[in-house]
C-alpha cells in the first residue's frame, strides 16, 4: 500500500534529518532550541523525501548515505523559510506545523536568528562532504551550487520578495507565475536536482528533472492556496484564510477553484510524463508517481 510505504519513509526521513541538528548546550543553547523547535515540529518532509526518491530512481544502487546531509540541509533551509514567512513583518501567522510559530514561542529577534541559524547550518553540514573519488567530488560541487542558488534571489527569496513587494495589490498572471515558480518551485527543483546530480545523472536528465520539479512545485503551491481556502486548520497544522487576511492574489482568487484544480491535474500529469521518459528504476518510479498524485490530492 502506498500510504503505508509513505508513512514508513516519512518516519525514516524524519529520524535521519533530525540527526543533523545542533546540540542544545552552552551559550548557544537558546538559539539551538529555537532552531530545533521548528525543525522537529514535523511537516511532510516532502523535499528530503523527493530527493531520496529521485536518487533511488536514477542511481543504479549507489550508496544513498551520500545524500543524507543534503536532505537535512534542504529541510533546514525550508524550515528557515517558514519561520521567516510567518513573522509579523511577513504573513504574520501564529501556527505552524501544529505548534505556535517560532516568534510566538521565542520572540521575534530569536525567530529571525533561528531562521538565519538554520540557513547557515545547512551549508555547514552539506559542505562536510569528502571523497577520494574525483567524480563524486565534482558532483558534490555541482550540488553545492544548486543548494546556493535555488534558495536565493534567483529562487525562493526572489519569489518571496516579489510576493511581499506586491502584497495587497492585484498581481498579473505573469507575476503570479513568477512568484509560485520561485517561492515554492525553486526548493522542490533544488531537491530533485541534487538527488539527480548525486546519482550521477547526465546534464540532459538533470534538465528534465528540473522541469518536472518545476511542474510539481507549481502544482504544490496551487494546492497550498486551495487548502488555504477549503482546508482544515487542525489537519494542516497552520491557519487557513491567511491569504485572504493578507489580501493576497492567489491562483484561486485569480482563476477560481475549478480552474485551479484542473491546472493542478495538468501539471502533475506533465511531471509524471517527464519523469517516466527517464527510464530509471521501475519500482521507485512507481513510488514517485504515487507521491506526485498524493501531493496534489492531499488535504494537509
Ligand atoms: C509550506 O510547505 C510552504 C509552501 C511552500 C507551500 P510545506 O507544505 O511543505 O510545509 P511542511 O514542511 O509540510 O510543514
Ligand atoms: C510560502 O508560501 C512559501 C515559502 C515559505 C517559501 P505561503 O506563505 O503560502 O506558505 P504557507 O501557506 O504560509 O505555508
Ligand atoms: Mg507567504
Ligand atoms: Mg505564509
Ligand atoms: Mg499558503
Amino acid at each position: 500500500m502506498f500510504e503505508d510505504e509513505l508513512k514508513k519513509r516519512i518516519a525514516e526521513v524524519e529520524d535521519l534529518v533530525c540527526s543533523f541538528l545542533p546540540e542544545e548546550s552552552g551559550f548557544q543553547k537558546r538559539i539551538a532550541e529555537a532552531m530545533n523547535y521548528s525543525f522537529k515540529a514535523g511537516g511532510k518532509r516532502l523535499r528530503p523525501l523527493l530527493m531520496l526518491s529521485i536518487f533511488r530512481f536514477l542511481s543504479d544502487g549507489r550508496d544513498e548515505k551520500l545524500i543524507y546531509p543534503y536532505m537535512a540541509a534542504l529541510e533546514m533551509i525550508h524550515t528557515y523559510s517558514l519561520i521567516h514567512d510567518d513573522l509579523p513583518a511577513m504573513d504574520n501567522d501564529d501556527f505552524r506545523r501544529g505548534l505556535p510559530t517560532n516568534h510566538k514561542k521565542f520572540g521575534e529577534a530569536m525567530a529571525i536568528l533561528a531562521g538565519d541559524g538554520l540557513l547557515n547550518y545547512a551549508y555547514e553540514i552539506a559542505s562536510r562532504f569528502e571523497s577520494d573519488d574525483i567524480d563524486a567530488m565534482r558532483a558534490h560541487i555541482r550540488a553545492m551550487k544548486v543548494l546556493a542558488r535555488k534558495p536565493g534571489i534567483y529562487g525562493m527569496i526572489g519569489g518571496q520578495a516579489l510576493d511581499v513587494e506586491l502584497n495587497d495589490v492585484k498581481k498579473t498572471e505573469e507575476q503570479l507565475k513568477f512568484i509560485y515558480e520561485y517561492k515554492t518551485g525553486a526548493l522542490i527543483e533544488c531537491a530533485l536536482m541534487i538527488g539527480a546530480i548525486m546519482a550521477g545523472a547526465s546534464d540532459e536528465v538533470i534538465r528534465s528533472v528540473e522541469k518536472a520539479a518545476s511542474d510539481i512545485g507549481l502544482a504544490f503551491q496551487i494546492v497550498d492556496d486551495i487548502l488555504d481556502v477549503v482546508g482544515d486548520e487542525e489537519k494542516l497544522g497552520k491557519p487557513v484564510h491567511s491569504d485572504e487576511k493578507n489580501m493576497k492574489t492567489t491562483y484561486v482568487s485569480l482563476y477560481g477553484m475549478e480552474a485551479s484544480k484542473k491546472r493542478v491535474r495538468e501539471l502533475s500529469l506533465n511531471a509524471k510524463e517527464t519523469l517516466s521518459r527517464l527510464g530509471g528504476n521501475k519500482e521507485e518510479g512507481l513510488f514517485i508517481e504515487q507521491l506526485i498524485e498524493w501531493l496534489v490530492e492531499r488535504d494537509f
